[in-house]
């Protein structure tokens, strides 16, 4: 039960979050930007890509829920926690763990594109591609996967594996 296939070690995952913060270093400095983590998968990709950068940014979190039947969500999500700081005029980047069917970032990025952030761009660690139902766009991305159920690095199975340093594929 739970057996596990290693996907992306410690040091791959280290390596590329490293290359994606010097390219947003690059891309905000002097903008002052607020990076924003969709709770819970993106805290630990949050946590290591803003200690990352090579300037201070503001961050907030925002929750969401996406109602389906367990494994697929439909395309009913809600924000459950919203973000606090206000984002209007400002350069916005939101923070996902792992972008599958589509449907949770699609939305967020409707919601915050109303407040009228000066710029919305999305960072995710993990584009997941075949299951993808509506077309959302990735600004920076660390890892491509075609497919696989993916835990650990902030990315959970009913709350279990969040905590494991690296990314595997449960197969079973
Ligand atoms: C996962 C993941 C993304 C979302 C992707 O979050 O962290 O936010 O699903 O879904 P989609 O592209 O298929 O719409 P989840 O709802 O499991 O919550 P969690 O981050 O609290 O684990």
């Amino acid at each position: 039960m739970n057996t596990k296939r290693l996907v992306f070690p410690r040091d791959a995952i280290a390596r590329r979050v490293q290359e994606l913060a010097a390219q947003i270093s690059k891309d905000y400095r002097g903008l002052d930007p607020i990076m924003v983590g969709i709770l819970k998968g993106a805290f630990i990709f949050l946590a290591d890509l803003v200690r990352a950068l090579d300037f201070p940014v503001e961050i907030d979190f925002v929750r969401l829920r996406s109602y389906g039947n367990g494994t697929t969500s439909s395309g009913d999500v809600r924000i459950t926690k919203d973000v606090e700081l206000p984002l209007e005029g400002r350069h916005v980047l939101i923070v996902e763990d792992i972008v599958d069917i589509g449907y949770t970032l699609h939305f967020l990025q409707q919601q915050l594109a109303a407040r009228h952030p000066r710029s919305l761009r999305t960072c995710c660690l993990i584009d997941k591609k075949e299951r993808r139902a509506v077309d959302v766009r990735l600004d920076y991305v660390g890892f491509t996967v075609e497919k696989g159920f993916l835990v650990g690095y902030g990315l959970d199975c009913a709350e279990k594996f969040r905590t494991l340093p690296e990314v595997y594929e449960l197969l079973d």
